[in-house]
């Protein structure tokens, strides 16, 4: 297991939690933070648990909405439930950037162990109206909410002006005050996927954010996000990571190539057996800049 001493402090990241908002809760107390993994099937989602297993550190795994989709939230319950039986540590299942307050319904009501109702591209209003009703419905099941304020930039994300990405102090204490949401992924700077330069993180605001509510707070855009600043933002409150692009890109580029290779003999499983190892060895790169202490 990667562990440290620091400051005579032995950190883990395999420690039992009764639940998953407790273990929120206690990671950002301790400075800790729940690596996150967007996956797309059961090949990718192995090659993650493998690697988390690998690495004695619990995971969470996170469904984008068309992986939700077509795949079911109940098919992606039961893959998550088939992994968890072959592994010692939690894995935690979350829907990501959903939208739809119905699809986080569908996800509370499959099992999943946290959601994300994404209301960051309508008005503050409305942001807290779609997460009211996320995390009333949530509530019985004890399932965790993550509500966004501010502006994960890059793919589709309409930025109106230079600083109209980040997310306002004001803003954030309202929506969690108002809503009683678990966890908040707040705009700060960071893009998703490869960026052409390194985003410019508001570390200045984020100190703002933390100081002002005690949510463990979520960075978004994991993959071009340098491991240095990624460090400091989980010294700062940042206690949920999530990490997409590196792995779906590691999975497309390999299978591509070793498609190419075999030609018409190309097999599934032949094929990922050779994917696998290629998907783990960036995971667990990442997991190395996450558990860090
Ligand atoms: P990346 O694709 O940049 O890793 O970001 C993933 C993410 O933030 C998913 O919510």
């Amino acid at each position: 297991m990667d562990t440290a001493i620091k400051n005579n402090v032995k950190t883990i990241y395999n420690e039992d939690y009764k639940s998953l908002k407790e273990l929120f809760i206690d990671y950002r107390a301790t400075q800790r933070c729940l690596p996150s993994f967007n996956v797309n099937d059961n090949y990718d989602l192995r090659a993650v648990v493998e690697a988390s297993d690998e690495m004695d550190t619990h995971v969470m795994v996170m469904t984008y909405p068309p992986v939700a989709e077509l795949n079911t939230t109940e098919v992606f319950r039961s893959l998550v439930d088939g992994f968890k039986k072959g592994f010692k540590n939690d894995i935690y299942l979350h829907l990501d950037h959903s939208t739809s307050v119905d699809l986080c319904k569908r996800a509370i009501d499959s099992g999943y162990d946290s959601v994300m109702i994404d209301g960051s591209q309508v008005s503050l209003k409305e942001n807290i109206k779609m997460t009211k009703q996320v995390v009333d419905y949530a509530a019985s099941a004890g399932v965790v909410v993550e509500a966004e304020i501010g502006k994960i930039m890059g793919r589709d994300v309409v930025v109106k002006s230079d600083n109209d990405f980040l997310a306002d102090v004001d803003e954030v204490k309202q929506l969690f005050e108002t809503t009683g949401v678990d966890i908040v992924a707040v705009g700060i700077g960071t893009a998703h996927g490869f960026t052409p330069t390194e985003p410019k993180i508001h570390f200045d605001r984020l100190q703002e954010i933390a100081e002002a509510i005690p949510a463990p707070l979520v960075l978004h855009g994991g993959t071009g996000i340098p491991d240095v600043d990624i460090q400091k933002s989980i010294n700062m409150g940042m206690s949920k990571i999530n990490i997409g692009t590196i792995v779906h890109t590691t999975y497309m580029k390999h299978a591509f190539e070793e498609i190419k290779k075999a030609g018409n003999d190309a097999y599934p499983p032949f094929i990922m057996k050779k994917v696998l190892p290629k998907i783990k060895d960036v995971v667990k790169d990442r997991l190395k800049a996450v558990n860090f202490k």
